[in-house]
């Protein structure tokens, strides 16, 4: 049965912001991305490195031969290791978005930031 778990005060992540912590014996990263928050397991899908700890980035996004297109500005978190990127709203990576880590539920009721695992 999951149970909701306070995380955090909504002034202690402001935007751009994140915190890592422990929940239930798993580590995670509480994301604020322009007052939206979202939580990821600390988890790097490919070798387990600490993937919250990494460059929140944005990416370069498909385009014509010769273009360069840059987009998703802050909402990209690339792994410390080997640079793996996730789409922080989502846990997806952007390789292949059947995989991605760990995402969990979050709420946010009277300035507390809650997840639910
Ligand atoms: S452990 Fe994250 S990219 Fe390799």
């Amino acid at each position: 049965m999951p149970d909701k778990h306070l995380v955090a005060a909504v002034e202690d992540i402001p935007p751009g912001g994140r915190k890592i912590l422990k929940v239930k014996g798993r580590e995670v990263g509480v994301f604020n991305l322009d007052g939206e928050y979202y939580a990821l397991k600390n988890v790097c899908i490919h070798q387990g490195a600490r993937v919250c700890l990494g460059r929140v980035t944005g990416t370069t996004l498909p385009s014509e031969v010769y273009e360069f297109k840059y987009g998703m500005e802050g909402r990209i978190l690339r792994c410390p290791w080997h640079g793996w990127e996730y789409d922080i709203t989502t846990g997806r990576s952007l390789f292949d978005e059947k995989v991605g880590v760990v995402k969990y539920p979050v709420s946010v009721e009277d300035g507390q930031i809650y997840i639910t695992m």
